[in-house]
């Protein structure tokens, strides 16, 4: 049979953006069909990625936050190609804010899109994996889960992120699904670019470099390579774990 007729499906969300692309990139190397679901940008994306078996690719605009369009966007996936074995709840944001000028509408969309949205898609992926007999599940956390480092908002989501994998872990277990968290630190990527102009960001590149006890940043290749593991064979018997991709940095002082 073709084997990209009996390839793993990963379904990667924020598959558009800066670590999404990246994470699409490797697992396409490691042999996975890939669905890239963003909500602005997903075709594009997986224009760019396509090979020469462009039937590797699909790219699914979808909204994370908005639960139809998950249950529809699953549904596209499995239409296609039948089974979703690996999902990778990469869709984030990361709105500025202080907790003294804190806005609710501020608070909830950044845990609609990292939070809630990667609850509904585990939610929406569970009867492909009783079907199929189990799945993999890595969600992109932050290293600001523990020691926050970032706004009020976007550490809370990453936090919660690992109780509620943690959660995942123990209840999908007996279907032979396996729920981890990938957790970076500053990673070059478009999200970092709302934080300030260019020569802001460099800087605060350059402090997470003096920080790091290897003395270097995180590429979203490292990050990419991270999940591919935890999707592997080779992790098999790894979940309700968080595998920080920090060079170090998740052990430093807050970095300012
Ligand atoms: N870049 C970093 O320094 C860094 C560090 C730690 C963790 N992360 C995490 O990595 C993940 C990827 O971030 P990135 O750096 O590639 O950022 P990015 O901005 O390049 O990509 C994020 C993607 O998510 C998509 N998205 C946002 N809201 C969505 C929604 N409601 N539905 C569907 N898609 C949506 C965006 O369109 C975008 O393509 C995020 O979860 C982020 O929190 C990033």
């Amino acid at each position: 049979m073709n084997a990209s007729l009996t390839a793993p499906v990963a379904l990667v969300t924020g598959g558009a953006g800066g670590m999404g692309v990246a994470i699409a990139a490797v697992l396409l190397d490691d042999g996975f069909r890939i669905a890239l679901l963003d909500r602005r940008g997903a075709a594009a994306a997986a224009h760019s990625l396509a090979t020469s078996d462009a039937a590797q690719i699909l790219g699914v605009e979808a909204d994370v936050t908005d639960e139809e369009s998950v249950r529809t966007a699953i549904e596209q996936v499995a239409s296609t190609w039948g089974r979703v074995d690996a999902l990778v709840n990469n869709a984030g944001i990361e709105p500025q804010h202080t907790m003294e000028n804190l806005e609710r509408g501020t608070w909830q969309a950044t845990l609609d899109v990292n939070l809630t949205g990667p609850a509904l898609m585990i939610k929406h992926c569970i009867p492909l994996w009783r079907r199929q007999g189990g799945g993999r599940v890595v969600s992109i956390g932050s290293r600001v889960w523990l020691g926050g480092g970032s706004v009020a908002a976007y550490s809370a989501s990453k936090a919660g992120l690992v109780g509620m994998t943690r959660a995942a872990c123990r209840e999908l277990g007996p279907l032979g699904v396996t729920a981890n968290v990938v957790a970076p630190s500053f990673v070059r990527t478009p999200l970092n670019a709302e934080k300030g102009d260019a020569e802001f960001v460099e800087a605060y590149l350059r402090r997470f470099a003096e920080v790091s006890p290897l003395g270097r940043l995180v590429e979203p290749v490292d990050v990419a390579n991270a999940v591919a593991f935890l999707l592997s064979d080779r992790a098999r018997n790894i979940t309700g774990e968080t595998v920080h991709v920090a060079a170090g940095t998740q052990l430093a002082p807050f970095v300012q």
